[in-house]
């Protein structure tokens, strides 16, 4: 099942996507004055930096692209280690990966976001960067993180993926970082079934992530503008069909939110006073997303047990969101002297990943179950619940079977 954009397709984005396949052009760059090229991409990128507040905005083709060309636009590379939750998409850790630099494993809090004090414990002289994730649409913790950032010259990475459109302390998501980076993939609160954007305030960062994203070239180039490209760069561009789609979810964004926070709060407000399990922390409860309601048990075999009946899973199962379950990081990545899969020849540390060594995350995800507002994603453990277009009869009848099944089990 998808995020709650999708389900808010209609006339608007149907209207944006004809007018581009009517004219025929697809490409991001294109000449206005010969009347095919609608700018789609561009138009989408100025309207998310003035929704963001930000001064930039620069559409990529996915959420994985937008944090590497991030991590990248802020030199981050071999020998440089990145601090990142160990609850989180795979993504925020191969992305750090595939910059050659060192991921650096946190613990979250019952936030379910990165965990400042652990942030503090985990800097060395080695560290380049934190990347806090507001997982399940929750703001991480950013007052604390900042002033670690600012205190040891750190750079910030929000990785926004599960957050557009949420805000900390009267501010968007994404202007707090150096970086900030979105998703735009099927799951997310808006949707064009992929894509990507990095936001930034910063114009050099900006100049460089554009370099980076379309093969060195500096922004909004005509042609191939040889002579003028500083360094090597890829193509993660995003195309016009994916800006069209964009723009018209751009401008549902806020009903989708006040939609999804409505029936949380219900949904909520039904689940109060239950003895066996608190509601997850919010760091900053007006400007969360709300797609997802995050429940933690007393105790984790109630959690299993009540999670098993519900046919869904507790989130320590959800896949590759948590660390322990990642293959990929648990075989492959032990960054030694004498082996190292960043090619860094200056990286004399032994970093070794294994399950068990983030405790307290293993802990509080073992007792939390997710329930769906607005993602039903099995992969994020949020197997029970209700979607964004669910009637307020579901609400109770979902609230009332999670009671009955956590009062008998
Ligand atoms: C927290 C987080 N970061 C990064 C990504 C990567 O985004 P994409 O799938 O668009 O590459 C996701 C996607 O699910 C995510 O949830």
């Amino acid at each position: 099942m998808a995020g709650p954009g999708a389900l808010f397709f209609g006339e608007e984005e149907r209207k944006q996507v004809l007018e581009v396949l009517e004219k025929g052009y697809l490409f991001r760059y294109g000449d206005k004055s010969a009347g095919n090229f609608l700018a789609r991409v561009w138009q989408f990128e100025q309207e998310l930096a003035r929704y963001l507040g930000v001064k930039h905005a620069l559409a990529v083709n996915s959420g994985t692209s937008a944090l590497l060309t991030g991590l990248a636009a802020l030199g981050i590379g071999p020998g440089d280690e990145v601090l990142v939750p160990g609850y989180t998409f795979i993504a925020s850790i191969s992305s750090v990966v595939f910059a050659r630099a060192v991921p650096v494993l946190c613990e979250i809090d019952e936030s379910l976001t990165i965990d400042p004090q652990d942030v503090a414990r985990k800097i060395t002289s080695r560290t380049a960067a934190i990347m806090p994730v507001h997982m399940l649409g929750n703001p991480c913790a950013l007052k604390p993180l900042l002033q670690l950032a600012r205190k040891y010259k750190l750079a910030l990475i929000e990785d926004c993926a599960q957050a557009c459109g949420g805000s900390y302390l009267g501010k968007r998501l994404g202007s707090y970082g150096d970086v900030g980076a979105f998703s735009f993939n099927i799951f997310k609160t808006i949707t064009a079934g992929d894509g990507g954007a990095v936001v930034t305030s910063q114009t050099r960062v900006y100049e460089r992530a554009f370099a980076f994203h379309d093969q060195g070239h500096r922004p909004l180039r005509q042609g191939v503008e040889i002579g003028r490209r500083p360094f090597f760069g890829l193509d993660f561009r995003m195309t016009e069909l994916t800006g069209a789609v964009l723009l018209a979810q751009l401008g549902k964004l806020e009903t989708i939110l006040k939609v999804l926070r409505e029936k949380k709060k219900l949904f909520r407000s039904l689940l109060v006073g239950n003895q066996h399990f608190t509601f997850r922390k919010l760091n900053d409860e007006a400007g969360e997303c709300a797609t997802i309601l995050s429940v933690i048990f007393h105790d984790a075999e109630k959690a299993r047990r009540v999670a098993r009946k519900l046919n869904t899973t507790t989130v320590d199962h959800s896949g590759w969101h948590v660390y322990a379950n990642m293959e990929q990081l648990l075989k492959q990545l032990t960054v030694t002297p004498e082996k190292c899969p960043f090619t860094c020849p200056h990286y004399r540390k032994k970093v070794q990943y294994r399950k068990g060594m983030l405790p307290r995350t293993e802990d509080i995800l073992r007792r939390t179950i997710n329930i769906s507002i607005g993602i039903s994603d099995r992969g994020l453990g949020a197997g029970f619940g209700i979607t964004a277009t669910s009637p307020t009869s579901e609400i109770y009848r979902r609230a009332e079977e999670f009671l009955t099944v956590v009062n008998n089990t």
